[in-house]
C-alpha cells in the first residue's frame, strides 16, 4: 500500500521550530565512531531513514547502537571482523561511503558497492579512493564489489583533492586521524559539517588542524576514545523551513540555528522580499505580500549558496513576481526531476542542464506530484504550500531520508497536510 501527503496551501504559517542536528553531520560522525574505543553519544539526532540505515550498517559490521528520543549511542567491542557492508545498505545512501576509512582502520579491510543516494548526476568516489590508495590501501573491484585492504594500516601522506568534495574530505580526514605519521590534505571542503567532524574527532583524541580552511594538517594517533557530542544544527532543514514561510506566507522562528550556517540562503530570501531577523541562535523569517524575482543565482561550495538549498528556494520563487534562475555548479541534474513536477502546478519553469529558470506566476494549481530525490521532494512540499488547491505528493521515502516528520512540523505551524493511503495501482515508492 503506497501513501502520499495531501496538502492544501495558501495558509500562512506561524510558530516556532527547533532545528534538529544536521543529517550531513550525524552520518559521518556515526561512521567515525567506529574508529573509537568506548561509547560515543550524539544528541538531538532526528529519526531519519538515513540514520536508521547507518545504524544497520554499524550493527552489521559488529557494533552496538541504540537510539532513544534523539540520543544516539554507539560502541564497538568486537575485535575482529571482515568489514563487509551488505549491498542493500551500501546502495541505499551515499553516506555508506563514510564507513570505508573507519572499517579499514578497524578491520584492515572493507567490502562495499558503489554507494547509492539521490540521483543528481554522476557521483563518483574517485577522490575518496585515490586518497586511501595513496595512504597505503590496496583496492580491487570484484565485479561490482569494491574490496579495500590495508593489512599494515594506513600511513600519512600529502594529497591534493582535485575538487573540494565534502565526502572525500571527511573520508580522508578519518583515514588520516589514525594513520601512521602526518597527513596534509590540500583543496579540502570547508563546509560546517566538515568542521563538526574534525571537532568530534579531536574531542576523541585526534590531532586535526585547519578544519574550515582549504588545508588540513593531521597527525595520526594510535587510539581514539568515544565521547558525547552535540552535532551542529541542520542548515538545510532550516533553509527548507524558511522556504515554506516564503512560499506560504506567515512568520516562523527557527530555534537553535545560528545564522552563519545559512547566510547565503537567508540573503536570497531577503532579496526576494522576506523579512529576516537574527537573534542569537534564533532566526525569524516572515513573508507578507508578494515576493519578487532575484535574477540569476549560482550554487557553490561553502561559504557559497548551498546546492542542497537550491530546489527549496526555487520552489519558493515560483510565485515571485519577475524572473529568477539558479545554476547548480555542483551537480549536473539537481533540478530536472523537480522542475517537471513544478510544471504540473502551472509554474512557468524551464530546466536546461544545470539551470532552472522561473518566471513567477500569481497562482499555482494543485497537482499530483512524485518526489524523485530528497531535496527535490522537499521542494514539492514548499511549492504545494503556495497553492490554494489540493496537491498530492508521493515518493515519500526520498523525503523521509532527510526530514523527520515534515507533515507534523508543518501542521504545528498551521499547514493543512495529511498522510493518505494510496490504492496500490497509484502508489509510488
Ligand atoms: C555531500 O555529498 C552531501 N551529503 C550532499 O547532500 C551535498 O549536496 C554535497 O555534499 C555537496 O555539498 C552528505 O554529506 C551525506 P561531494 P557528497 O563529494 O560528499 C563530485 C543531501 O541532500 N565528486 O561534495 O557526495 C561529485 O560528483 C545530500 O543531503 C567526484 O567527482 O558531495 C559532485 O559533482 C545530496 N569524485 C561534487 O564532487 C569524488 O570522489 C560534489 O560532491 C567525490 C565527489
Amino acid at each position: 500500500m503506497g501513501e502520499c501527503w495531501k496538502i492544501v496551501g495558501g495558509r500562512p504559517l506561524f510558530g516556532r521550530v527547533r532545528v534538529p542536528a544536521a543529517k550531513n553531520s550525524v552520518l559521518p560522525l556515526m561512521a567515525a565512531s567506529l574508529m573509537c574505543q568506548g561509547e560515543s553519544q550524539f544528541s538531538s539526532v532526528p529519526d531519519l531513514l538515513d540514520v536508521r540505515t547507518s545504524m544497520e550498517i554499524y550493527q552489521t559490521l559488529g557494533g552496538q547502537c541504540s537510539y532513544q528520543s534523539g540520543r544516539l549511542r554507539l560502541s564497538f567491542r568486537q575485535k575482529e571482523g571482515r568489514g563487509c557492508m551488505p549491498r542493500h545498505l551500501a546502495g541505499a545512501m551515499r553516506s555508506s561511503v563514510f564507513y570505508l576509512a573507519p572499517a579499514l582502520h578497524r578491520f584492515g579491510r572493507v567490502e562495499t558497492i558503489q554507494p547509492g543516494g539521490c540521483n543528481l548526476g554522476p557521483r563518483p568516489i574517485d577522490i575518496h579512493l585515490d586518497g586511501l590508495v595513496q595512504m597505503g590501501a590496496q583496492m580491487e573491484w570484484q565485479q561490482d564489489v569494491l574490496v579495500l585492504t590495508a593489512p599494515r594500516g594506513l600511513r600519512g601522506t600529502e594529497f591534493v583533492l582535485r575538487l573540494p568534495s565534502v565526502g572525500a574530505t571527511e573520508t580522508l580526514m578519518m583515514a588520516a586521524a589514525k594513520a601512521k605519521g602526518e597527513t596534509i590534505l590540500r583543496g579540502v571542503a570547508r563546509e560546517p559539517e566538515v568542521v563538526d567532524l574534525a571537532q568530534y574527532l579531536n574531542q576523541c583524541g585526534a590531532n586535526i588542524e585547519g578544519a574550515g580552511s582549504s588545508v588540513l594538517k593531521i597527525r595520526g594517533v594510535s587510539e581514539l576514545t568515544g565521547c558525547s557530542y552535540q552535532p551542529i544544527p541542520d542548515r538545510i532543514t532550516a533553509t527548507t523551513l524558511a522556504a515554506t514561510v516564503a512560499s506560504a506566507g506567515g512568520h516562523v522562528t527557527l530555534e537553535q540555528c545560528p545564522a552563519y550556517l545559512m547566510e547565503p540562503a537567508l540573503n536570497v530570501l531577503q532579496q526576494a522580499g522576506c523579512g529576516i531577523k537574527v537573534r542569537e541562535d534564533c532566526i525569524q523569517v516572515e513573508r507578507v505580500g508578494t515576493l519578487k524575482g532575484v535574477g540569476r543565482l549560482y550554487t557553490g561550495v561553502y561559504p557559497g549558496f548551498p546546492t542542497d538549498a537550491a530546489p527549496v528556494i526555487a520552489a519558493a520563487l515560483l510565485t515571485a513576481k519577475g524572473q529568477s534562475a539558479i545554476e547548480d555548479t555542483i551537480f549536473e541534474q539537481r533540478f530536472s526531476a523537480c522542475a517537471r513536477e513544478f510544471a504540473k502546478m502551472g509554474a512557468n519553469v524551464q530546466c536546461e542542464g544545470r539551470v532552472i529558470q522561473m518566471q513567477g506566476v500569481p497562482e499555482l494549481r494543485g497537482a499530483t506530484m512524485t518526489a524523485a530525490d530528497l531535496r527535490g521532494g522537499a521542494a514539492l512540499v514548499v511549492a504545494a504550500l503556495a497553492s490554494k488547491e489540493e496537491s498530492c505528493i508521493d515518493g515519500l521515502g526520498h523525503i523521509r531520508r532527510g526530514y523527520k516528520d515534515l507533515p507534523g512540523i508543518l501542521q504545528a505551524l498551521g499547514a493543512k497536510i495529511q498522510l493518505q493511503q494510496l490504492p496500490d495501482e497509484e502508489a509510488v515508492g
